[in-house]
């Protein structure tokens, strides 16, 4: 009662002080401010410190902001810290007060803890939810979320949450943006998310502790533009259903414990620009269709059990904007199909740490983008090409642990690089190793 009075008060006092006929910041939202400042034992930011006087909308509250129709509603919260500055403390339940919030934004402050407040759910105008960085804990609360019925983007990215994921988001309408990644997050993706907003641009669940498998529906979300499941224990096989998600730019699996085949079908992936696969366990060769793609320039098979040769690059048309290819440390047999040259944008090929045979393509000496080369730890034979000494570019190479022999190609970078990167071989011979034996050697260290 006490309270209310003092608030009238100051609200009184302070439209009387105002001048150009806006209202200031209502008694009611200054107060949940106040509340919420005061659940914050240390700030080393310096935002709190502006937070003084009556006004909150017009009085230099830093990250408050108020209705522009002047009605002295607040509505956007954002506090972000600069690297190494924190706030410490919790949440404030006040904050479920600021009933025309619409954006509400607690970004890097480190050391907030405790729970996400239940009075969140009060806030029926939100739109944007952005709690990242922070060392919340508890979990998601899918009761309070299914209650924000304007939420369109939803971060609580990198804090410290527990439990599964909530049944309730599957029917929040309108949800652009779900970011869970980087908490202590178990179990599988509910079934109720396969009526997800078709809505939904950007899925990221990585960094958790999430298993079972990668529903087929997900294939459904016509209008996802990022999926990152990376760095959980997923397992089971891709489904193919992925390969219909046309507007997809990004894709991310790694580091799962994904098994089967890479369905040929995510070759229709037309607008993905990286697929990352890495850490798993897929079998089978590489399907053809994976270089169909023509958006994409980024893609790691690194560290599974793929076999079977490298696709013949040939008649792929278009995958020619890739520049990074990494499929080290599988099982990949066959040549290096002299058509990798086509891929002339290549910048980085790794191949090391398979079972590739035969020789290195003399036609590679044309990939003029190449910047990154490692084909160590295959079981390649012959020499280095002579005009790979064209490959101005290479910073990194490796031939390391093959059958190679002969002279290294002897001009800069190759015969720069660390002897290290040519060790290990049959009779590899010339700077920065031993020069060549002239004549006399019957394993083909000729010179001439
Ligand atoms: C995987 O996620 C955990 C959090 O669940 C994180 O601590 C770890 O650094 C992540 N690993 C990588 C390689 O990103
Ligand atoms: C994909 O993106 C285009 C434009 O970027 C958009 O018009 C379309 O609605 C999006 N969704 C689908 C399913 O194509
Ligand atoms: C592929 O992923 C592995 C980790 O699994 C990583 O070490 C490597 O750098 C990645 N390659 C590229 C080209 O991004
Ligand atoms: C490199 O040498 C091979 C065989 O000697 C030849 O087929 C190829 O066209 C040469 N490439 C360049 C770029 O000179």
């Amino acid at each position: 009662m006490l309270r209310s009075l003092l608030l009238l008060l100051a609200t009184l006092l302070t439209a009387a002080v105002s001048t150009g006929g806006t209202t200031p910041c209502s008694p009611l939202d200054r107060a949940a401010l106040l509340a919420f400042k005061a659940g914050i034992t240390l700030d080393t930011t310096g935002i709190l410190a502006t937070w003084s006087g009556d006004d909150c909308c017009g009085g230099g509250w830093e990250g408050v902001s108020c209705a522009a129709t002047g009605t002295g509603r607040v509505v956007a919260l954002r506090l972000e810290s600069q690297p190494r500055r924190y706030m410490e403390g919790t949440l404030s339940p006040s904050l479920g007060d600021l009933e025309f919030l619409e954006f509400l934004v607690i970004r890097d402050m480190a050391r907030i803890g405790g729970a996400i407040p239940e009075t969140l759910s009060r806030l029926a105008r939100l739109e944007q939810l952005y709690l990242e960085g922070n060392a919340l804990t508890g979990i998601v609360p899918g009761s309070m979320l299914a209650k924000m019925s304007s939420l369109r983007h939803l971060s609580l990215a990198g804090n410290r949450l527990e439990g599964t994921l909530p049944p309730e988001l599957g029917s929040v309408p309108g949800l652009e943006q779900i970011n869970l990644a980087g908490n202590r997050l178990v179990g599988g993706v509910p079934s109720s998310y396969r009526k997800l907003s078709s809505k939904l641009a950007y899925l990221d669940l990585s960094n958790n502790l999430f298993s079972g498998i990668i529903p087929e529906f997900l294939g459904k979300l016509k209008n996802l533009l990022l999926l990152d499941l990376s760095n959980n224990s997923f397992s089971r096989p891709i489904p193919a259903s992925l390969g219909a998600l046309q507007n997809l730019t990004d894709l991310s699996l790694s580091r799962n414990k994904i098994g089967g085949r890479i369905p040929p079908e995510l070759g229709g992936l037309r607008s993905l620009n990286s697929l990352a696969i890495d850490d798993n366990m897929l079998t089978g060769s590489i399907p053809k269709p994976l270089f169909t793609m023509q958006n994409l320039w980024r893609l790691n098979l690194s560290r599974n059990k793929l076999t079977g040769p490298l696709p013949d690059f040939s008649d792929a048309g278009v995958s020619r904007s890739l520049q990074w290819l990494d499929v080290s440390r599988n099982a990949i047999g066959g040549q290096i199909p002299s058509s990798i040259a086509e891929l002339h944008e290549l910048e980085r090929l790794d191949i090391s740490r398979n079972k590739v045979r035969g020789v290195i393509p003399a036609a590679m000496a044309t990939m003029g983008n190449l910047r990154w080369l490692d084909i160590s730890g295959n079981a390649i034979v012959g020499r280095i090409p002579e005009n790979f000494s064209r490959l101005a570019g290479v910073r990194h190479a490796s031939f390391r642990g093959n059958r190679l022999c002969g002279q290294i190609p002897q001009a800069p970078p190759f015969n720069r690089f660390p002897a290290a990167a040519y060790a290990h071989n049959l009779c590899l011979c010339g700077k920065p190793l031993p020069p060549c034996r002239k004549i006399g050697s019957v394993s083909g260290g000729l010179t001439t």
